[in-house]
């Protein structure tokens, strides 16, 4: 179990952000407070990955995310150092959402993948733990 006896999969929690979508095509709405579960302070987005990339390989003590692919598919494996989930991301209006001190590795872009990350803080390196077993002891209670 994870954070809080509940399982990683009710924690990093599916978020559905509306479509206004018609014939003319579909329009999808990212606002703070409404299904954000944080109130969003950067945006980012990771494209031309080539093949086998992997990304994120990092930890963050300060920063909560949603991650979506707005483009094309990636998938996302995300541990709290007991339980791993992979959640696939292929619907522009559908996101995971990773708590702080949850490790991530994004990973199988397509080609044509536009990953899109939110988040609640601006950018802080010091807030990123990028060695797996420095995070597996801070996340244990060790430091
Ligand atoms: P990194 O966090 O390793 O990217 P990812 O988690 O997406 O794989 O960041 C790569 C580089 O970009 C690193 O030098 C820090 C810089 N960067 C910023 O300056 N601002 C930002 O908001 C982000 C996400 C990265």
């Amino acid at each position: 179990m994870g954070i809080n006896n509940m399982s990683l999969k009710d924690v990093c929690k599916i978020v559905k952000f509306p479509d206004f979508g018609d014939k003319d095509g579909d329009l999808i709405v990212i606002e703070n407070g409404q299904v954000l579960p944080f109130n969003m302070e950067r945006i980012f987005f990771i494209q031309n990955t080539s093949i086998g990339t992997v990304r994120g390989k990092h930890a963050n003590r300060v920063s909560e995310f949603v991650l979506l692919n707005i483009n094309g598919s990636s998938k996302v494996r995300i541990t709290d150092g007991k339980e791993e989930i992979i959640v696939e991301l292929n619907k522009p209006m559908e996101g995971v959402y990773i708590p702080r001190m949850i490790w991530k590795d994004m990973y199988d872009f397509s080609k044509d993948s536009i990953l899109l990350v939110i988040t609640n803080t601006r950018y802080d390196d010091n807030e990123y733990i990028r060695d797996y077993n420095k995070y597996l002891e801070e996340v244990n209670g060790k430091e």
